[in-house]
């Protein structure tokens, strides 16, 4: 199981980050930090993502034990155009993760705001899906009001452990007007 423990009593103090576009420099960082937290990882496609201007790449850094600029997590999205299941065409938040030793501190927070900024100025909309019983995901997407629309065994592409997977959808507020909740610090 790769999935934080849902803990939703526990937080930490806000880890002040800095989020800027990932770049191939970054794509060890991220891979690091995905088998560190037990993910699959694919080095060859961030660094293809990194060239594709329909996704949005992002690495979140923080100074951290006198060392400037760290890479703590990690997040893209994807533009979903071929449609071969029940998830629609659209911009998808996807493989967010975050250094397990940095969690609750706020870094997906700022990752996936800063994604849903991204799309909000290509779309009135954003979609994500999810397996049912990552419960950490499901509660941090919770701020920008993203609502189930499905739920399946195979969706946007995704198959899921266990065998259930949620597609949710947030609508977005055009750039400039906010894109609804969330927390964190971003600098
Ligand atoms: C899910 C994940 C990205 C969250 O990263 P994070 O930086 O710890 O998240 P944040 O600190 O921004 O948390 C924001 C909010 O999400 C919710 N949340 C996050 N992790 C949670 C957990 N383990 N249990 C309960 N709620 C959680 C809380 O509401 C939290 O706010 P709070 O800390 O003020 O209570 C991280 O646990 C991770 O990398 N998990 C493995 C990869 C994964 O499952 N990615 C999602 C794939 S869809």
């Amino acid at each position: 199981m790769s999935f934080a423990v849902y803990e939703p009593e526990a937080t930490g103090e806000r880890l002040p980050v800095t989020v800027r576009p990932a770049l191939a420099d970054d794509v060890e960082a991220m891979t690091d930090i995905g088998l560190r937290a037990g993910r699959p990882v694919r080095p060859d496609a961030y660094l293809r993502a990194l060239d594709d201007e329909r996704r949005c790449v992002l690495v979140a850094t923080a100074d951290l034990a006198g060392i400037e600029s760290q890479v703590v997590g990690w997040a893209q999205t994807s533009h979903r155009t071929v449609v071969t299941d029940p998830a629609p065409a659209g911009h998808y938040l996807a493989g967010v993760t975050v250094d397990p030793r940095l969690r609750r501190r706020g870094v997906a927070t700022a990752l996936t705001r800063a994604r849903l900024e991204w799309v909000a100025g290509r779309a009135m909309e954003a979609f994500f899906v999810v397996n049912a019983r990552n419960l950490a995901s499901i509660a941090l997407h919770r701020p920008w009001r993203f609502a189930e629309v499905a739920r399946g065994p195979r969706l946007a592409g995704v198959t899921f452990e266990g065998g259930v997977g949620l597609l949710l959808r947030a609508p977005l507020a055009p750039p400039g007007a906010g894109t609804g909740g969330g927390r964190g610090a971003v600098r």
